[in-house]
């Protein structure tokens, strides 16, 4: 658990504005800060972002909230991983933040433990006598010492039963190492699967070690890489290699680019990219396409610049589409090579620029569809266009549309008029919900407030901005808030106050968060509109008392409507619907 002193001192730590200026771009405008709002689809800079209170509002959403509830929503993260999140990116430590919160089944702990031990063992037999072969073919590939620590190469034995031998001698079963991939039984031996390679250990999203993949470190038959199988830790499906240290250095960095093999993932590194990540070979999945989002930047496609590689590279964008992830392509222009040969080839200065050389997605579909067809035939044309409008019905943005239209027209000779109509056969109304948009807010109606709701949101609104203001009301204990949903921000106010002394937004949000309360949500957003107000009455006592009064008025002035709406409240739905006959019953008799 991580304690509310802890998130209140996160949160008072961090910038509101600048965090959300982390995430998207932020301007100046007067004393506040805006935005276009990320959590529906605008183009108008709604977003207000107030440094002073450390809060952020949508006018046209509703959504609204302080930097936890910004993350928490943006990401799509769960409160605490969002704590987690800003304490990151401000730089605050403590031992509360270290301890997981995962809870995680003891099999699943126990068999971390067996593929942690492997691995520091394989590491050790790589620095072993036994290790010299494996680490001179590491040297001759170009990779140094120093990558080799960081990305933690190790080797397994040739002795195909001296590694399970060393890791039983540290109290580890058959069974474990059996589970988590490791142990294979040939004619009553138990042998090492990764025997006599090279071991990359792959970790998950937790940055926990949970398998390796091997590379045979002569020519053989054998095959070139051999992965742990999928087990109770490891699932291909999910596991992208490198992504522990991608994760450290995607924000520094700006990027994070995706190539497809472990070498090639060693070349950026020497070419001075750290975020980077492999999908070992195999097709990228909506399980690494989530991984990937949680990122939060740019993707730059490196895959190997063959016609495999390219085609695979549509087909990775396609999954990046769907999770909504930008991305741009890295232009091999003739080149067929993958970064490692490019790297070993020309040096790192020209992968480098290679790695900055980079096509718009757009750009790159179309250039790889125009490269398949023969534009000097009319059908090769009409292929083209057939291939490519579904594509260009896709693009939601209208500019990017019309210039492939444009371009369309120009390499096929048909007319942009009949491009768009073919476009506009395909275009599926949009979808209804904005990318990030997770929680459906209820937009406060902007219909005429009724008199006791002015009241009612002029008091809260003083209470909001002063302490002093929360205090008077408490001591007129008589008059209370007469719509449920103030009262319960009244009633925390007051809460906060007694046990903190003070009272301020940012920590009653903080507390609605924590409450586990399913309104608080609706709670949080009401708080922050009544906050964004613009004509909220500053602080006297006499205002604050003539607001009492007033709220004291209209209640009594409206006593009867809410004695009935009390007597009905809480009744199941058999007596309501009795009472709504009696009324629909009593209408058609006065006609
Ligand atoms: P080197 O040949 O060592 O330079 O590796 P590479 O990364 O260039 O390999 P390649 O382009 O042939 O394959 C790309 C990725 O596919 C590799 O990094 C592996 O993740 C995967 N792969 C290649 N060969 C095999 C194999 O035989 N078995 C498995 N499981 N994966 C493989
Ligand atoms: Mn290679």
């Amino acid at each position: 658990m991580i304690s509310p002193q802890v998130i209140e001192e996160i949160r008072k730590q961090a910038d509101i504005v600048e965090i959300i200026s982390s995430y998207i771009d932020v301007k100046k405008k007067g004393n506040q800060f805006v935005a276009v709002c990320p959590f529906h689809a605008d183009t108008n800079p709604s977003l207000s972002i107030s440094r002073q209170l450390q809060i952020y509002k949508c006018f046209s959403c509703q959504a609204g909230g302080n930097v936890f509830t910004f993350v928490q929503e943006y990401e799509r993260i769960p409160f605490i991983d969002a704590v987690r999140k800003v304490a990151e990116m401000i730089g605050y430590s403590s031992s509360e933040l270290d301890k997981k919160e995962r809870s995680v089944p003891s099999e699943v702990t126990n068999a971390l433990n067996v593929v942690k031990q492997a691995n520091e063992l394989y590491q050790y037999l790589l620095k072993s006598n036994d290790g010299k072969q494996a680490l001179d073919y590491l040297l001759e590939r170009g990779i140094s010492q120093e990558m080799i620590d960081y990305f933690e190469l190790g080797y397994s034995s040739s002795n195909p039963e001296l590694s399970i031998k060393l890791l039983r001698g540290k109290g580890i079963e058959i069974e474990q190492l059996e589970k988590v991939g490791i142990l294979k039984r040939s004619q009553g031996l138990f042998t090492d699967i990764f025997t006599g390679r090279v071991t990359f250990p792959i970790y998950n999203e937790h940055s926990e070690c949970i398998g390796f993949s091997s590379r045979r470190i002569i020519n053989n038959d054998e095959a070139k890489y051999v992965n742990s199988p999928n087990n109770i830790l490891f699932n291909k499906s999910n596991v992208l290699y490198n992504y522990q240290n991608a994760k450290k250095e995607a924000k520094r960095e700006g990027y994070l680019y995706i190539v497809e093999g472990f070498m090639d993932v060693f070349a950026l590194y020497q070419a001075g990219v750290k975020s980077c990540v492999a999908i070992m070979g195999t097709a990228l999945t909506p399980s690494h396409a989530k991984m990937i989002k949680k990122l939060n930047v740019p993707v730059r496609l490196c895959l190997d610049g063959d016609e495999p590689g390219q085609h695979a590279m549509v087909r990775v964008g396609e999954i990046l589409d769907v999770e909504g992830i930008e991305y741009q392509v890295v232009d091999y222009g003739k080149s067929t090579q993958d970064p490692d040969e490019i790297l070993q080839k020309y040096g790192k200065d020209i992968l480098k620029k290679l790695l900055n050389r980079v096509l718009d997605k757009y750009d790159f579909i179309y250039l790889y569809y125009k490269k398949k067809f023969d534009l000097s035939s009319s059908i090769g044309r009409r292929q083209f266009a057939e291939t490519l409008i579904p594509q260009v019905s896709k693009i939601k943005d209208e500019i990017s549309r019309d210039i492939l239209i444009n371009r369309l027209s120009l390499d096929t000779g048909i007319t942009k008029d009949i491009l768009n109509k073919e476009c506009a056969k395909l275009v599926q109304k949009p979808e209804q919900k904005a990318t990030f948009n997770t929680i459906q807010y209820t937009p406060i109606k902007k219909s005429k407030k009724s008199k006791l709701d002015n009241i009612q949101r002029a008091t809260l609104m003083m209470m909001l901005s002063s302490n002093e203001a929360i205090k008077d009301y408490q001591a007129n204990s008589n008059i209370n808030f007469v719509d449920p949903l103030y009262l319960e921000i009244a009633n925390y106010m007051i809460d906060i106050l007694e046990t903190q002394h003070e009272f301020d937004i940012g920590t009653l949000i903080s507390v609605l968060q924590q409450s586990n309360n399913q309104r608080s949500q609706t709670l949080i957003s009401t708080i922050t509109e009544l906050q964004s107000n613009e004509y909220s009455q500053p602080y006297s006592k006499v205002a604050m008392e003539d607001n009492l009064m007033a709220l004291k008025r209209e209640y009594d002035k409206n006593k009867n409507e809410f004695k009935f709406k009390n007597e009905t409240y809480g009744k199941d739905y058999g007596e309501q619907a009795k009472i709504l006959q009696d009324y629909v019953d009593s209408q058609k008799g006065d006609k």
